[in-house]
């Protein structure tokens, strides 16, 4: 059958998960390469070589592994994605990792967002009325990740603050949201071909406004409603991705539910989560041992 490339994290569990797809391709009769990071590789006339082989060979591909991402690395996938079936798709892949383009696409496709407000950073006028219309307005670097490179902003004082220190910083142009009133707790679903999988939760440590474990915050267990799934599963299509865990939460002010942000490589359950009750492992990975099969003989 076809030829199978996997880079996958290995941390919290991911070498067990890696196994386990690595096996179940072979018993479908497909050859599979592991630990192809891009870092690693180059690129000469017509070809993409990794370990001395040409990467173009390959079926498919399949990118899962956040915490090792470089700017080569990334390139390289873009320009892997021309010639062989990623999963992610490269497309979706980086508008899932800026949360300005994501927002954007969200709202094309009617699904609810935070509001939110981009403008060059010399636009400082914009942004302080924008603020100030707001009352409480979240600032986000479009590409930050584990709710660090932020900052809650909810008076002139801290306006005024923030402000000149952004200044210092390389960046062009600022993003911020509208601050959602919230119960301090999200949802995350995770979703596979445009499937569901699984959906749990995370919560948010005593005083801090953000859910994420990287910044306090515990995962809960929690069940979800099938207009959440029916959400995630809209916002994972506006974007085009096939693989996404979906960051819901619970809009107060307004009573619906709104997406976050979109991540294009969840984690699997680690160990320790498993052991608490989070059993989507097996399902996720037969999932995207049928897509990537299907890759395959899409592309044969
Ligand atoms: N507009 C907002 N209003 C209220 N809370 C927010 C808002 N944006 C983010 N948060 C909180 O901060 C956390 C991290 O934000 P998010 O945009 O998901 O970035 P990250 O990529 O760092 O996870 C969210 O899980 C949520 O708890
Ligand atoms: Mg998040």
């Amino acid at each position: 059958m076809g030829k199978v490339g996997i880079w996958m994290y290995q941390n919290g569990g991911g070498d067990r998960i890696e196994q386990k797809l690595v096996s179940l391709l072979e018993d479908l009769g497909h050859e599979v390469i592991t630990g192809i990071n891009l870092r690693h590789a180059v690129a000469e006339s017509g070809k993409m070589i990794w370990n001395e082989m040409d990467l173009y060979e390959l079926d498919c591909f399949f990118s899962y592994n956040a915490g090792e991402q470089t700017r080569y690395q990334v390139y390289l996938y873009g320009v892997l994605d021309r010639h062989v079936p990623c999963i992610n798709n490269y497309q979706a892949f980086s508008i899932s990792e800026d949360k300005f383009q994501t927002n954007d696409m969200l709202r094309a496709a009617g699904v609810p967002t935070p509001d939110y407000f981009l403008c060059h950073r010399e636009d400082v006028e914009r942004i302080r009325a924008k603020v100030m219309e707001w009352g409480k307005a979240v600032f986000k670097t479009v590409d930050g990740w584990g709710g660090m490179g932020m900052a809650l902003v909810d008076s002139k004082d801290k306006l005024d603050m923030i402000l000149p220190f952004l200044n210092q910083t390389d960046l062009r142009f600022f993003y911020i949201e509208k601050f959602i009133d919230y119960d301090g707790s999200d949802y995350r679903i995770d979703l596979v071909d445009g499937e569901f999988v699984a959906c749990y939760g995370r919560k948010a440590k005593e005083g801090d406004w953000r859910t994420n474990v990287t910044s306090g915050g515990s995962v809960i267990l929690r069940e979800c409603e099938p207009e959440v799934i029916e959400l995630a599963k809209k916002a994972a299509k506006a974007i085009g991705i096939e693989i996404a865990g979906v960051d819901i939460i619970y809009d107060r002010a307004h009573e619906r539910y709104i997406v976050l942000e979109v991540n294009g490589i969840p984690a699997f359950a680690t160990p320790e989560q498993e052991a608490m009750g989070l059993d989507f492992n097996d399902k996720k990975i037969e999932k995207i041992v049928r897509l990537i099969d299907r890759k395959v003989k899409e592309k044969r």
